[in-house]
């Protein structure tokens, strides 16, 4: 009896002995899990806010330190690389190649009376020297800022890792310290050459023959009126001053990261700075194609500052006329 009792005893005690273990260990496991819970969702809100661009707190004081991701910054790369990298592509490919076209189904605008042997005195040799200035830096930039922006999608999936790597940080250095060098030469050029551009009735004229450049059908042998420059170089200039100054602008913004822009301002200024590449490059292209071959006669202004006599009656024929009564005329020795 004795044994029995003290059986049951021991029992009930090893009985409320685990009991005692399993209870506070399974409440502390359903607290562990409630606050790892309350962490994840604390995290994913967390993260939520950071997605949404939202400011937090920090020691560090420079602008926007505390924006962890702009959203603006994401909605700027999604524009630049959806729309302006594609479209720079279609504008260097597609003038180009309808300028390639019209070349050889038109051929060149030859000159109609041929070569006079005479050489008419047309840019001054600072002229001619700031012209290249501009050229020659403008082509590096452009050749440097089109592998920046299309190379990863044109250059480096048939090179290797390091070549890449090499020629990117070098088309970025140069890009960075021609960008102010164009920055001088087109300054000085746009306030220069200004006084020349300014439109003239007989320049719509010119536009809708195309400039005389057509060889066939009833635009053939069209010659239109034009002062110092014609109508197409009107355009060129006002669009290279106008985009010129926004891709100066914009790309000295970028290059000085000391001036600490705000994120938004900074992306403003990458879409601003690739729109109007596209627009310097498109015209760049049609201007080299006209000067070297589709006007006969035409590169020789830019080589010695003259051009054939014949040539300035045919291509700019009031300002022969104006020099030539105002006695300021010059002829090649
Ligand atoms: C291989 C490259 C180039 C060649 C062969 C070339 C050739 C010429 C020629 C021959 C002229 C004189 C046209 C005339 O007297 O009517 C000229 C004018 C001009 N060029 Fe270029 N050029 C080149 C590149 C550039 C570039 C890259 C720029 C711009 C950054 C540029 C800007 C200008 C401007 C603004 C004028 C004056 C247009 C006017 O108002 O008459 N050129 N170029």
């Amino acid at each position: 009896m004795m044994i029995k009792s003290l059986r049951r005893l021991l029992t009930l005690l090893v009985v409320l002995m685990s009991v005692s273990v399993v209870m506070p260990s399974y409440a502390a496991n359903e607290q562990t899990s409630q606050q790892m819970a309350n962490a994840e969702q604390s995290t994913a809100d967390m993260w939520r806010a950071v997605k949404a661009g939202e400011v937090g707190t920090t020691a560090a004081t420079e602008v926007e330190a505390g924006v962890l991701i702009n959203t603006f910054g994401n909605e700027g790369k999604i524009i630049k690389n959806d729309y302006i990298n594609p479209a720079m592509m279609a504008v260097v490919v597609g003038v180009f190649s309808i300028f390639l076209i019209f070349f050889l189904v038109n051929g060149p605008s030859k000159l109609t009376k041929g070569f006079s042997g005479k050489m008419v005195l047309r840019w001054s040799r600072a002229d001619v020297i700031l012209h290249w200035g501009m050229a020659i830096s403008c082509f590096a930039l452009i050749l440097t800022g089109l592998t920046i922006m299309l190379g990863r999608h044109i250059i480096q999936p048939f090179i290797g890792h390091e070549a890449w790597a090499f020629i990117i940080h070098f088309c970025k250095t140069v890009h960075d310290w021609v960008g102010p060098v164009f920055f001088v030469f087109w300054a000085i050029c746009v306030l220069k050459w200004m006084p020349r551009q300014t439109f003239k009735s007989y320049d719509l004229k010119w536009f809708l023959v195309a400039g005389g450049y057509i060889n066939f059908g009833p635009f053939k042998g069209k010659h239109p009126h034009s002062g110092y420059a014609n109508a197409g170089e009107k355009m060129w200039f006002w669009s290279l001053a106008i985009f010129g100054l926004f891709i100066c602008t914009t790309g000295l913004m970028l290059v000085f990261p000391g001036l600490a822009l705000p994120r938004e301002v900074a992306m403003i200024a990458v879409l601003v700075h690739g729109v109007s590449a596209i627009v310097i490059i498109g015209f760049t292209i049609v201007h080299i194609w006209m000067a070297t071959a589709l006007s006969e006669g035409g590169l020789e202004c830019m080589k010695s500052g003259y051009c054939d006599e014949n040539w300035a009656i045919q291509h700019h024929d009031i300002w022969y006329d104006e020099i030539k009564a105002n006695g300021s005329l010059k002829y090649q020795d």
